[in-house]
């Protein structure tokens, strides 16, 4: 599905967070959003969920304008997320914490395992192996590494099946080898789904983008192929000494 944002305005208070923000994201890309802390890019994420209304501008998903649609309403659309804090429940196994979101998806039985070969069971099986977390099945959530719990996070997301897909620092925190995983789920990931990702990790970001938009201060500085984008002075002012 495709994300169309135009002449995004923001203010908190007198300050304009997100000024006269445009992008343009085909259905199927792979889009990075980077720039400095601060920059705006979370701010960004929350106006084309829906958890934030901006002063100025609009936000399609799709051919729909969904400027003044609540969040359930863009999920419904499609629009998939993972945040910043954990939304998993801790207290139950890794497998039952995936089951819900397969069956929040597809509103089967009531019961997490009900007998014999069934469709959400096998789902959680394929799901569990997809993220690499198969060997955790059995744990609770609450006493699984950081990164593990980022990965189950991540595949919580990809279980109600988002047309659109964003993405704030999913790598934040992660060890190399985890870092790697989650970009390696990501590559996996069919063209039905378009990724909008947040991320500081610019090796991740040029590995995985087909475009990267770079914000600063609330406005869009550069927009484009990744080399181009890396080669642009401006960019690499906002960002001295991180290329
Ligand atoms: N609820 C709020 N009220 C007032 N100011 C806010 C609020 N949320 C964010 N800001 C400010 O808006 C600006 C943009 O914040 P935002 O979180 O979107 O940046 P970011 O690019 O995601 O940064 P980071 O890379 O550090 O996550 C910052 O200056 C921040 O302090
Ligand atoms: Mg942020």
């Amino acid at each position: 599905m495709e994300v169309t944002v135009t002449d995004l305005t923001v203010r908190f208070g007198a300050v304009a967070v997100l000024d006269d923000v445009d992008l343009e994201i085909a259905s199927g890309e792979r889009r990075a959003l980077i720039g400095p802390n601060g920059a705006g890019k979370t701010t960004l994420l929350n106006v084309i969920a829906g958890e934030l209304r901006p002063a100025q501008g609009s936000v399609r998903l799709g051919t729909r304008d969904a400027t003044t649609l609540p969040p359930w309403k863009r999920a419904r659309l499609g629009l998939g997320r993972t945040f910043q804090r954990s939304t998993l429940f801790g207290q139950l196994t890794v497998a039952e914490n995936v089951a819900l979101a397969v069956r929040a998806r597809i509103r089967g039985s009531w019961r997490f395992w009900p007998g014999g070969q069934h469709p959400v069971r096998e789902e959680v099986g394929k799901r569990l192996e997809a993220a690499a977390l198969a060997h955790l099945a059995n744990r609770r959530a609450a006493n699984i590494g950081h990164g593990e719990q980022r990965m189950l996070e991540l595949e919580l997301a990809l279980a109600a099946s988002p047309s659109v897909l964003l993405l704030d620092e999913p790598m934040a925190g992660l060890s190399g080898a985890e870092r790697q995983s989650v970009l390696n789920r990501l590559l996996t990931l069919p063209r039905q789904v378009t990724i909008v990702i947040v991320e500081h990790d610019l090796d991740a970001v040029f590995a995985i983008a087909e475009r990267v938009s770079v914000l600063d201060h609330g406005v869009k500085i550069a927009d484009g192929g990744p080399a181009a984008v890396r080669a642009d002075p401006r960019v690499q002012e906002a960002y001295i000494g991180a290329f």
